[in-house]
Formats: C-alpha cells, structure tokens, sequence
C-alpha cells in the first residue's frame, strides 16, 4: 500500500473507531507515540516492582508474603505483555532496555519514592493501582490493537492489586492506634504522587489532543484524575482514614470532583531524575539486567538449537 492509500485507509479506521493491527500501514508519528507510550509503560511495570520486592522478605505473615510476591511477579507479567506489544511495532526490546538503563527512556515518577513502612505496600495498592486502573481501563479501548488486548488482562490483575492494598490498610486501620496512624501516614505520603500520575494538568499536556484524535487516549489527564479523586472519597471513608487534601469537593455546576492543587514543579523534578529513589532504582534495574545475562544467552542457546532440530 502507498502512503496515500495507507493514509486514506488509516483515517477509515480511525473514523470508524476501529483497530489498528501490526500489519496495517500507519503515520510515522503514530507508530512513534505509541512505541514511546507503551515503553514508558512496559518500564513502569518493571521498575515499579522494586518498591514492594523490598518488602517481600519483611511482609508480617506468610499470607501477605505470598500475596506480595504473586503481585510483584504480576508485575513483572504486564512488562513482559507491554515489551511484546510495543516489538510489534518493530522496535526490539533490547534498544527499549537499553534505552531505560542508559537513562534515556522514561518511566512513571511515582515510582522514584520510597516504601518506607508496611503501610506502604497498602497505600501503593489502593491508590498507585487505583490510579494505574483508573488510567488503563480506558487503554483497553485505544486503537492499536496489540496494546489494547495486553491492557484487558493487565486490568484484571491490577483491580486484584488494588483490592490487596485496601486490605492492608483496612486491617491496619482496624488495629491499634499505631497501626492505624501508620496507615495514614502512608496515605499521606502516596495521595499527591498517586494523583500527580495522571500526567500534567491538561493545559500543559500538549500531546494530549493529538493522542485523543488517534483514539489511543479517551480521557483528558483532569477528567481521569477528577473521577480517581471521586473513587478514593468513598473508598477512604470505608478505610476510616482520610486524604490529605481538605479542598477535595464535587462542583455540582460541572459535576465534576476538584482538589488542592498538586507541586507541578516536584513532579517535573522527579521526573528529570532527582526524586529520591531515581539512581537507586536505575542502578538496580542495571544490576538485575547484568545478572540475569547468563539466563538470556541460555535461552537463545536453547532455542537456536530447538530450530536447527526442526530444521534438520
Ligand atoms: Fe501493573
Ligand atoms: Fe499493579
């Protein structure tokens, strides 16, 4: 197909709000976006294993370490679906990790602070999930089909992630006073991050517009981040912990939920490389790369030889 035709074929899909397949020609600057969007996601889920890993070893039962460990494998799963769908747009996997560990490529800012309690392996369920939720579900719907269907499952599993995290802060809000104080600290200190990660204010989100016309994006950055403030209004009641942000109220006019206003400038400087944990999480992603060389080479090795077996 020419570019022309490819064009014309390619505003036919989008017009009838339809699917884009690996196979089908597309505009540079789509297939541009999306392998940058689906990376950045890919790197996400996998650097923001490390913040719960190191809390495997010191979860207060069996039941939460095994629980822990299934969800930080979760998370490891929706890298792999990401990775898998961004190749399909012809970017191998190893240029999007290089990328990543030579710095270059970008990855959610929350994942740049510290766990420092127990309680923080609830607040990043309910309120990093939630918004990662919040986020997703609408991605189940973009137009490039390979990244729409790793999205559906990725849903699935991130809504049992969220249930997780309510569960621990629901328990330790039931417990004693320091429990329950050390709930709401964590509360406190993942409110503004959790919110932030529904990107920048729309007025300073210049590519929001053209992704929402290429049917990858359904929702503006606010209108996501408006309907996640209403969701977590009424799960914290059930919590018995508030949020940290006494302007949150519903504007009957727009029906809409507001809040207090979020450190733009903390997020671009987290996000440039100065957060607390940015060269702590980095250098192990480097480390956990290095180590695990020997396992890559095994399984080329293996498999070149299982096709020179079918090939003899
Ligand atoms: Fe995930
Ligand atoms: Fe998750």
């Amino acid at each position: 197909m020419d570019d022309t035709a490819g064009q014309a074929n390619f505003d036919a899909l989008m017009a009838a709000d339809s699917r884009v397949e690996p196979r089908d020609w597309m505009p540079e600057a789509y297939r541009r976006t999306l392998v940058r969007q689906i990376s950045q996601h890919a790197h996400s889920e996998i650097i923001g294993m490390q913040p719960e890993a190191n809390w495997i070893t010191r979860a207060p039962s069996l039941r939460r370490k095994a629980i822990l460990m299934a969800k930080v494998q979760d998370e490891a799963g929706h890298g792999l679906y990401l990775y898998s769908a961004a190749e399909t747009l012809g970017t191998p996997r190893d240029e999007m990790m290089e990328a990543l560990i030579a710095g270059k490529a970008r990855y959610s800012s929350i994942f740049n602070y510290p766990a420092v309690s127990w309680a923080d392996m609830g607040a990043i369920g309910w309120l990093v999930d939630g918004a990662a939720i919040c986020n997703q579900v609408p991605l189940c719907r973009a137009s490039y089909g390979p990244y729409a269907r790793a999205m559906v499952r990725i849903c699935k599993e991130e809504s049992f992630h969220q249930r997780q995290g309510f569960e621990i802060l629901l328990e330790l809000s039931r417990g004693s006073a320091v429990q329950k104080q050390m709930a709401q600290d964590a509360v406190n200190r993942w409110y503004a991050p959790s919110l932030m990660m529904f990107g920048p204010p729309d007025d300073d989100s210049p590519n929001s517009l053209q992704s929402m016309a290429w049917n990858i994006k359904r929702f503006s950055n606010d209108e996501l981040r408006s309907r996640f403030v209403g969701m977590m209004v009424e799960q914290v009641e059930v919590l018995g912990l508030t949020l940290p942000d006494d302007q949150i109220r519903f504007n009957e006019e727009t029906k809409k939920w507001e809040h207090g206003p979020l450190d733009w400038n903390e997020f671009k400087d987290v996000l440039a490389g100065h957060g607390p944990c940015n060269a702590q999480r980095l250098e192990r992603r480097r480390s956990a790369h290095d180590d695990g060389a020997w396992v890559r080479e095994a399984a080329a090795a293996y498999a070149a030889k299982q096709q020179a077996a079918v090939a003899a």
